[in-house]
């Protein structure tokens, strides 16, 4: 199983299951996932199912299947609990969910807060800006709890060069990972180029499109990775399939990924793409993919009368 080393040196394995929209079949998720070789479980407060994955995991510590040590977990601070008072209570929430003592990785889950009693925006008024909850004073709650032992790493999500520039200006404890979309139509090369050169791992999410999103988060006519031609050509070439062929790019290019299944079947055939190399070729093919396509847009950030926009959210002009 390849691994990525932290700059604290830990190992986290490159391949995890993601458990955004595993709903009620997260527990035999889990287990079945731990049986095939899983080893790495990426989790969040806002997912609403840590309980049902530590219950997963510590049952399978329970039959001797695995143990604390050998599992990579990441769960993440929800927008709501930035404020710094609010961090730690967050993460020991999600410690109680999952019935473990630490976490191997907490990211802040977006630059973007809300206020403490709103779980999800549907007003202006429910944002703090960036000016009343400050990124790094969010950070510095952060790294308190790496040093209070309940969490071994820390890092963040959906951030872009800019904001981790600044970050690393004033951080204590430098971010050892940024989990932002990946996929051949979002390939953002020059934020992985960045932290890899920072010595900031990157963990894709979306790798295989996330079909399975909540209506409202389907844009109309959007690509369908999984069905592209130039990605089912090159199953042929391995005798693999299409996700296969995502997971394997992923890896390939040094990114951690953490695609979602609920099937056994295809948590097993996800699992085995470790073992296809993609040639220089089929790299360059999917390299030429790239449309800077979001499916996870963040548009649900910038509603009306919202602090936010989507250009100050990714940093970037919008087309
Ligand atoms: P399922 O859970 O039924 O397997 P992402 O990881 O990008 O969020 O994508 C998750 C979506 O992709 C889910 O709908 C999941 O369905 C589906 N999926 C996961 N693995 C595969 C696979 N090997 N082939 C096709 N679809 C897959």
């Amino acid at each position: 199983m390849k691994k990525i080393t932290l700059r604290s040196g830990d190992q986290m394995p490159a391949l995890g299951l993601g458990t955004w929209k595993a709903d009620e079949s997260t527990y035999p998720a889990i287990r079945e996932a731990i049986k095939i070789g899983y080893r790495h479980f990426d989790c969040a407060l806002r997912y609403e199912n840590e309980k049902e994955v530590g219950r997963a995991i510590r049952d399978a510590i329970k039959e001797g299947q695995v143990d604390r040590q050998s599992i990579w977990l990441t769960s993440k601070l929800w927008n709501n609990a930035h404020l710094s008072h609010d961090v730690r209570p967050a993460l020991e929430e999600s410690l109680m969910n999952l019935g473990m003592d630490y976490l191997d990785l907490y990211l802040m889950h977006w630059p973007v807060a809300l206020k403490p009693d709103v779980i999800f925006p549907d007003k202006g008024s429910d944002f703090l800006s960036l000016e009343q909850a400050p990124l790094i004073d969010t950070w510095r709650a952060l790294e308190e709890c790496v040093d209070a032992g309940l969490c071994r790493n820390i890092g963040v999500s959906n951030f872009s060069i800019k904001k981790l520039k600044d970050l690393r200006n004033s951080a204590r404890i430098a971010p050892t990972c940024n989990q932002v979309e990946l996929h051949p139509f979002l390939q953002q090369k020059e934020l992985v180029e960045y932290c890899l050169g920072e010595r900031i791992a990157v963990t894709a999410y979306s790798p295989l499109g996330s079909k399975d999103r909540p209506a409202r988060l389907h844009q109309d006519d959007e690509p369908i990775l999984l069905e592209h031609p130039e990605i089912r050509s090159i199953t042929g070439i391995h005798d693999c399939t299409a996700a296969q062929v995502l997971i394997a790019w992923a890896l390939q290019r040094g990114t951690s990924v953490i695609p979602k299944s609920a099937n056994p079947n295809r948590l097993r055939e996800n699992y085995q793409a470790q073992n296809i190399t993609l040639n220089e070729d089929n790299m360059k093919r999917i390299g030429n993919l790239d449309r800077h396509y979001r499916y996870i847009h963040g548009a649900f950030w910038t509603i009306e009368g919202s602090p936010y926009t989507l250009t100050t959210l990714w940093d970037e002009p919008i087309s």
